[in-house]
């Protein structure tokens, strides 16, 4: 294992166009947070840079759409982020912006150091171009049908339902998302990043010298690199982020996911002069904390990006979340379904624990989780309050009444109390080794772990009735018991930042720390601790009735949005019909398109023969879940393409007011050929 004296962690700079949600905060803040605070504690040399970031076709959509500059739009959301994160105990040592001069800069220098290498290459291509708002049409200013899920929505740069990355180009029917005109086609020169000639080493980089990563992140990489890496193109035909510091590029800007990431190095500059040594020393250890959506910019554009540029240091880990999902259902923005931090703090004052909990339990390190507010309820009221709380505030009442607050002279410790002290210290090694390898739902089980075992013992022993019987043997249990509440107040500590400062201030300590954490005198006799109080406050039903109420009124809204009933289309004759020929078949196997989220591959027996078809389905159904099926086909549809295999039919479904597809099966026993008219 590579020894490193310092540490570099980044979390990604979240869009400045709307405020920060639960998401967020489980997938890349929390465990950042959890991670750094750890380190600190530890004594370790660790910067945490963070900062919003501000460019982007969303932001400037946005203020043209509201009537103000995107500049005025990145303020005002700023200034939300960065609040909600102080409110919630993220502590990033920087938390910066992209609109900085200081970025700008940094940003432009690395563009330009790349360009004196030969790093890029310019190309000219034809490009989308509204004639009406006289402006190219990069990346989220064009709509149209995605190609491959046929999805009416899907943007310039991504398909949202199907997930796949476009290039404008391939959309059909596109539309400028500024005039809704049909753009036409223009030629325009920009620099790319030739990523091909970087795919062997990323490869080995990835795969061979970096084993341990998240199989979602290698997985993720290696799918890019079956693929084949292509150049990407690092400018735009936009006013609104850093200008690309070259000749001949009036107009252009660099594209967002070229400046943001760079934004992670300008916010180190801002917080220290003594940068370099974050970023260029072989023995600091970079760690990015990110999204799994994030995962091609920081395995493979960035790293791309570093290494052409020369002398920095690339990641030693991406540690990316998958998402949560809010009750059972994706977080999404524009259908409000979602917990905006601001609004939490609103309604669970001081209770910014109890999500911190909540979310580090769920969180989706592995695969996508479903936060609900049943959970968080239950989490904090029969964990947090009833074991830890109950635990602390027994500990401290009883030192309280029995010793007037001073930590009492133990007598000789028996077998049970030797048990406890070992186990605190088989579970701090545990936490520690669980937090450096990013598994932080484990290390929070066995913080809590501490806990329990402190109420146990409490609950065991009985000081409270043992006391008019043996008191030399009460001694020795509150001691143990109190030996117990320090440590659980540092092994907290990076994960309730809060709790552990009541905490602190309940044992009145300042001298706590890692290292005599689990020890049997971190509290020493004779210390005087302060006033118990209470720790944690239940979540009441009414709290979680209100979250619940909001969250069926958002699904009333998408509903009365989405059940108008389609039109009915324009009259065709019998002909037209009879033209379609649809029979009865059955699926007799079925695989998932690598790479999609949509995709089926299905081998349907139609009676007349067996045939391939490729169908958008694998988001309501799985696999195994359709083997077998009845089904109705379209089989005599010219065959297409989807994902380089060729479809030679379509399967009908009903889609229903959620978008959720339904088989149309035959009822009785239709034999497979059967003409449907
Ligand atoms: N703003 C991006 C997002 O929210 C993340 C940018 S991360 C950075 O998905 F590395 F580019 F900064
Ligand atoms: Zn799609």
């Amino acid at each position: 294992m590579k020894k490193f004296k310092r540490y570099t962690v980044t979390s990604a700079l979240p869009y400045a166009n709307g405020p920060v949600h639960i998401g967020h905060l489980a997938g890349v803040y929390i465990p950042s947070d959890i991670y750094t605070r750890y380190l600190r504690i530890k004594g370790q040399d660790v910067i945490s840079v963070c900062g919003s970031d501000e460019h982007g076709v969303p932001i400037t959509l946005k203020a043209k759409k509201e009537g103000i500059t995107p500049q005025q739009v990145v303020d005002r959301y700023h200034k939300i982020i960065k609040d909600s994160f102080k409110e919630f105990g993220i502590e990033f040592d920087i938390y910066s912006r992209t609109s900085n001069k200081i970025h700008h800069e940094t940003a432009a220098e690395m563009f330009r150091t790349i360009n004196e290498k030969g790093g890029f290459i310019e190309k000219t291509t034809k490009q989308y171009y509204d004639t009406e708002a006289k402006q190219f049409l990069a990346d989220r200013y064009i709509t149209g049908t995605c190609p491959h899920c046929n999805y009416e929505a899907a943007y310039g740069d991504q398909c949202e339902k199907c997930g796949t990355s476009l290039s404008a180009t391939e959309l059909i029917r596109p539309k400028s998302a500024i005039s809704g005109a049909k753009p036409s086609l223009r030629e325009t020169r920009h620099w790319y990043l030739p990523l091909d000639k970087s795919q062997a080493f990323l490869e080995k980089w990835i795969l061979e010298d970096h084993k341990d990563w998240r199989p979602l992140v290698t997985g993720q990489c290696k799918s890019w690199f079956q693929t084949g890496l292509q150049p990407r193109a690092v400018s735009r035909d936009l006013d609104w982020g850093v200008p690309v510091p070259a000749k001949n590029a009036e107009g252009k800007v660099l594209y967002v996911w070229f400046d943001a990431p760079i934004g992670y190095i300008s916010a180190t500059k801002e917080y220290t002069p003594d940068w370099e040594k974050y970023w260029k020393n072989e023995d600091t250890k970079l760690v990015h904390f990110i999204g799994k959506d994030n995962i091609v910019f920081h395995c493979i554009i960035f790293p791309a990006m570093l290494k052409s540029a020369g002398d920095y240091i690339l990641p030693e880990n991406v540690p990316a979340n998958a998402f949560l999902n809010l009750e059972g259902n994706k977080i999404s923005t524009s259908k409000n379904w979602a917990v905006w931090l601001h609004e939490y703090l609103r309604d669970f004052e001081g209770q910014q624990d109890a999500l911190r909990y909540a979310l580090t339990a769920a969180a989706p390190e592995s695969k996508d989780n479903d936060f609900t507010w049943r959970d968080l309820q239950a989490k904090n009221n029969n964990e947090l309050t009833a074991v830890f709380g109950n635990f602390v505030n027994r500990a401290a009442v009883l030192t309280q009444k029995y010793y007037n607050n001073k930590v009492p002279q133990p007598n000789a410790f028996n077998q049970e109390d030797e048990a406890v002290f070992e186990k605190l210290v088989a579970i701090k090694a545990k936490i520690e080794n669980n937090i450096e390898n990013y598994h932080f739902r484990a290390a929070l089980k066995e913080m809590m772990q501490a806990a329990r075992i402190g109420n146990k013992y409490l609950a065991d022993s009985e000081p409270w009735k043992l006391v008019k019987i043996d008191p030399e043997r009460v001694k020795t249990i509150l001691y143990v018991a109190l030996q117990i509440t320090a440590t659980l107040a540092v092994l907290c500590e990076p994960f309730l930042p809060f709790t552990a400062v009541k905490l602190k201030k309940i044992l009145s300590t300042n001298f706590l720390n890692w290292e005599n954490a689990g020890t049997k005198n971190i509290l020493p006799t004779g210390h005087t601790i302060g006033k118990a109080e209470l720790l944690f406050a239940k979540v009441e039903d009414a709290q979680i009735e209100a979250q619940m109420k909001k969250l069926s009124q958002a699904k009333k809204n998408n509903q009365m949005e989405n059940k108008s009933i389609a039109a009915q289309k324009a009259t065709i004759s019998f002909e037209d019909f009879s033209k379609a020929d649809i029979r009865t078949g059955t699926i007799l196997e079925a695989t998932k398109v690598p790479k999609t989220k949509k995709l089926l591959k299905l081998l349907v027996d139609t009676g007349l023969d067996t045939r391939t078809v490729v169908s958008g389905i694998a988001e309501y159904y799985k696999p195994e879940e359709v083997l077998g099926k009845k089904v109705s086909i379209l089989i005599n549809l010219a065959p297409r393409k989807l994902k380089g295999i060729e479809s030679q039919g379509m399967i009908l479904m009903a889609e229903d007011a959620e978008g959720k597809l339904i088989f149309i099966t035959p009822q009785g026993d239709a034999k497979n050929g059967t003409e449907v008219n």
